[in-house]
């Protein structure tokens, strides 16, 4: 079983799939662990790291070569695989419904591409859950950017030259980067309030002593779908939605937006006529740039003034902090294999309920239910 890791090539990414901790843990399994010379250099791993972990280190085509397993956090181009074996399992991330045409040509190599990001929200898949770790690590890293360019501090301060105001910080959307975007800002010492279209974040928000902001008493209220996702909302709450957010984000000095629907465009939240009636100087951070955007004018990785108030968003934020974004990225890859590793086949063999929700192409044809379904 030989398992390899190529060097990402999509601009910007830093992140690695592999560390030499689960290099060591894979080895330890049987399997032999290949990578290509500085895949772990932007995430500050060497290739002698590698190396005294056990790894092959060598070219892109060497470590390819004759690979079971190719592992990635971005999808690898195609045409890096050619030398892997046969139908090799390709995973990574690979943005399934935005890139479908890069879906259908792994399904033409005939490799098995497992799509990371369709892990199933079932416990024994939480230590699996790649979007977990990495919303997790972006909604930290929201916060100290937004800090970063806010011409003021976030804690109240009283000092004897007077006294600095404590920051008021609104998040939208409160799943895993909403929670940890709460946290973040209340460490640091501000106001903290959110706002999901799920109610059962309510309490989730209060526990981090933050306010909860929601709209009460319009039909289609419960914004909760399958797997713990939210759905699409109804016009009658969107527009109650906009009205309540209104009157709130005028008050505030930062807004962190994260909110996503799963395999759809990322809900608009503040429009530019919002974005006027907030103070100069505030601050707005899109976490959901890279999916089409929650904030009206806000451009990945560009700080953009609207109306005194400056917008900001990366393309890809878990690659910001890519040392721990790869460690925590690399164990879920990790989880995932080892917990199917059939020892006697010395191989990971996946169950039905994961493997099915994973699974995006086998034996030259896509398969998953979720591409088929549109
Ligand atoms: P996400 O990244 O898909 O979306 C972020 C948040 O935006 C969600 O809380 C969503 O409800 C909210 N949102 C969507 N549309 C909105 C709108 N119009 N206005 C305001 N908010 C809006 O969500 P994430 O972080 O992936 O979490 C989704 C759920 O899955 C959570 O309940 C989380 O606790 C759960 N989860 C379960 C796991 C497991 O059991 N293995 C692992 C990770 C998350």
């Amino acid at each position: 079983m030989r398992i390899a890791v190529l060097k990402e090539t999509a601009p910007g990414e830093t992140r690695v799939a592999l560390t030499p901790e689960t290099a060591k843990k894979f080895i330890a399994l049987g399997a032999t662990v290949a990578v290509e010379s500085g895949a772990g250099v932007s995430a500050s791993i060497s290739d002698a790291a590698y190396a005294e972990a056990g790894a092959e280190v060598g070219s892109a085509v060497e470590t390819v070569k004759g690979a079971d397993i190719v592992m990635g956090v971005q999808a690898p181009d195609p045409v890096a695989l050619a030398g892997a074996n046969a139908g090799a399992w390709i995973a990574a991330t690979f943005d399934p419904f935005g890139r479908r045409d890069r879906v259908d040509a792994y399904a033409a190599e005939g490799y098995e591409a497992l799509a990371m990001e369709l892990m199933p929200r079932i416990t024994r898949a939480q230590s699996m859950d790649v979007l977990s770790s990495q919303s997790n690590l972006a909604g930290y890293k929201a916060v100290i950017a937004a800090a970063d360019v806010y011409g003021r501090a976030f804690p109240m301060m009283m000092t004897a030259a007077g006294t600095v105001q404590a920051a008021k910080v609104f998040v939208m959307g409160v799943g895993v980067a909403g929670l940890q975007a709460i946290a973040t800002a209340r460490r640091l010492g501000a106001q903290v309030s959110a706002t999901d279209v799920r109610s059962a974040t309510k309490e989730q928000i209060q526990s981090l002593g933050a306010k909860p902001v929601f709209v009460e008493n319009v039909a289609g209220i419960e914004g909760e779908g399958s797997g713990g996702y939210a759905t699409e909302m109804s016009p009658e709450y969107q527009k109650a939605q906009a009205e309540l957010v209104s009157g709130h984000i005028a008050k505030q000095d930062i807004v962190i937006t994260t909110a996503l629907i799963p395999g759809r465009a990322a809900p608009r939240l503040i429009s530019d006529a919002q974005i006027a009636t907030m103070k100069p100087g505030s601050v707005i951070f899109d976490l959901a740039v890279a999916q089409g955007g929650n904030v009206e004018g806000s451009v990945a990785d560009q700080t953009v003034e609207k109306h005194g108030v400056k917008i900001i968003g990366y393309a890809n934020t878990p690659a910001t902090l890519a040392a721990d974004a790869s460690a925590l990225y690399a164990r879920n890859l990790y989880n995932f294999l080892s917990a199917f590793w059939d020892k006697d086949q010395g191989k990971p063999v996946l169950d039905e309920e994961i493997g099915d929700a994973v699974r995006l192409t086998r034996g030259g044809q896509v398969v998953s239910e979720r591409l088929k379904g549109g």
